[in-house]
């Protein structure tokens, strides 16, 4: 039986990896944040102190509650840091080659053999992960969405050998411990909520790519006809225009289907490191 969750680490510091840190500090938790090396550990503290800063602007927070997650934040360039971690959750690049590599290092790491190992992946398959370690019955997808600190949703997908244990633990761990609300999905690409999402967004990309409307009509037309809180080509940028494409690789390599296929203007935009909001521009321009 699992103690009670208490040392979380965190594997990948960025837009995802910062804000699934940021929750698990607000919740209480020891939380370690690893990545590659110490100029993105400092750059993931910044990510990190940047969004507590904004929910004490906005009110959500106290902030001698926020000196208080940051404390409970260590960022380390090293791995052997989660050694002790009860539940450790990789959110690196949307890359299978990267990800099962850090499962795999893992996997020789985290001494507690009842240890969960997480993946944030949108897309790929948790069974591949798991196979990358000795314990495929500890490897759960525990899908967040961005921005962490302030949408509800955590999808919970189990791969064939996730154990029922694993589950429940994350389950407890996702709702009582982070306040979150879970939906479970099989293991198939995209899970419930990309599966969805990303025919919708490629099809506004498609839209923009053949002229159909501008990108700023496309989103005008979904925010104030649909009461969407963002159009999907800014809901794309926001993602990462290269996030994007590897989900919609993963969907189309799943399933073959043409809706799934990544657009050439999608393609094109990543190749010229127009990624969206993270650089600045994608299919619109940012501070
Ligand atoms: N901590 C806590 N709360 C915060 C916060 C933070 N760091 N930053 C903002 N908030 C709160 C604000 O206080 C505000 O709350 P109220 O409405 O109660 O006042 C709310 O969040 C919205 O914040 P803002 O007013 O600053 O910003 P906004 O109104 O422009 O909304 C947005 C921004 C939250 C991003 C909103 O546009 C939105 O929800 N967009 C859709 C995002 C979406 O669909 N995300 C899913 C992407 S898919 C994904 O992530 C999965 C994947 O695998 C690709």
């Amino acid at each position: 039986m699992n103690a009670a969750i208490t040392r979380v680490g965190v594997v990948g510091g960025g837009q995802m990896g910062a804000g699934i840190a940021e929750v698990c500090a607000r919740a209480g938790l020891d939380t370690v944040v690893c990545e590659v090396n110490a100029a993105a550990a400092r750059t993931a503290r910044d990510r990190v102190a940047g969004s507590l800063d904004r929910a004490v602007r906005r009110g959500k927070l106290e902030q001698t509650k926020a000196d208080d997650a940051l404390a409970r934040l260590l960022f380390t360039s090293s791995l052997d840091d989660l050694a002790d971690r009860q539940l450790v959750v990789e959110a690196v690049i949307e890359n299978p080659d990267a990800k099962t590599e850090v499962f795999a290092a893992l996997d020789k790491i985290v001494d507690d053999p009842a240890a969960v190992l997480a993946t944030n992946t949108s897309s790929l398959p948790i069974m591949r992960l798991g196979m990358a370690t000795a314990r495929a019955d500890r490897v759960v997808g525990l899908h967040f969405f961005n921005p962490v600190p302030v949408l509800p949703l955590v999808e919970v997908v189990t791969s064939l050998h996730t154990s029922v244990e694993t589950t429940a633990v994350v389950e407890e761990f996702a709702t009582r411990v982070l306040g979150k609300t879970v939906i479970r999905s099989q293991d198939r690409a995209g899970f419930v909520v990309n599966a969805l999402l990303i025919p919708y967004l490629l099809s506004a990309i498609r839209m923009a790519e053949s002229g159909f409307a501008t990108a700023t009509d496309i989103d005008t037309g979904m925010e104030l006809g649909c009461a969407h809180p963002m159009g999907p080509l800014r809901l794309a940028d926001l993602i990462g225009l290269d996030t994007v494409a590897s989900i919609a690789e993963s969907l189309y390599d799943e399933f073959r289907e043409p809706l799934y296929a990544p657009p050439p203007l999608l393609q094109r935009m990543v190749q010229a490191g127009l990624l969206g909001r993270k650089t600045g521009r994608g299919f619109h321009t940012y501070d």
